[in-house]
């Protein structure tokens, strides 16, 4: 498998229309149970502006789109990332790994102390696939640093969810 890491440039329709499927693709499966039926996480305009603003790294593997992750400056300073994608079928082969080490040595070029994500939870029952990255994401080196209810970061998509959930914003110093 070659396998390449690199920034978007193009933005064509076709390729936001890829992109974008494969994001609620992924994020449907892993989020099943945190959502009404039929929200996707994200959409084409969203897509077209985070390629736009020159955030979404794209790997592909033997040239076909494997995954994705989004990189951004916070105000605050940290960097962060999100978006983080493997595609079902280019599973366990270690693009989850290398795009986020893309992030973050994308963040450490930039002079970022630290790098942030957010983990959404289920409040009251856990969710296996928030275990495997709560563990895998302390593995790498992130740790928690707080908790935050869903509804004070978004709530106009509160009414989204199929149950009360929560951010837990995890911090690894770069
Ligand atoms: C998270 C995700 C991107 C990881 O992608 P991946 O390419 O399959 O992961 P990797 O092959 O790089 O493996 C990542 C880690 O999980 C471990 N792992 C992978 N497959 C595994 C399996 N079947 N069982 C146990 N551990 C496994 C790897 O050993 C690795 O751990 P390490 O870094 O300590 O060695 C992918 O699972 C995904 O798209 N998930 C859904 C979207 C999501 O929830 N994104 C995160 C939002 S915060």
């Amino acid at each position: 498998m070659a396998l390449e890491i690199s920034f978007a440039r193009q933005a064509d329709a076709a390729f936001v229309a890829d992109v974008t499927a494969l994001i609620n693709r992924v994020y449907a499966d892993a989020e099943k149970g945190l959502w009404q039926p039929d929200t996707q996480r994200t959409d084409e305009p969203e897509v077209a502006a985070v390629i736009a603003a020159g955030e979404l790294a794209v790997a592909r593997s033997d040239g076909d789109l494997a995954g994705t992750v989004r990189v951004q400056r916070l105000p605050t300073g940290e960097g962060e990332f999100g978006m983080l994608v493997a595609s079902p079928t280019h599973r366990g082969l270690g693009i989850g790994r290398d795009l986020v080490a893309f992030a973050e040595t994308w963040a450490r070029q930039q002079g970022m102390p630290t790098m942030q994500l957010e983990l959404l939870v289920p409040r009251e029952w856990t969710h296996p696939v928030k275990d495997f990255l709560r563990e895998w994401y302390t593995r790498i080196g992130y740790h928690p640093i707080r908790r935050d209810p869903f509804e004070d970061a978004y709530p106009h998509l509160q009414p989204r969810l199929a149950t009360p959930c929560d951010f837990v914003v995890y911090h690894k110093p770069l």
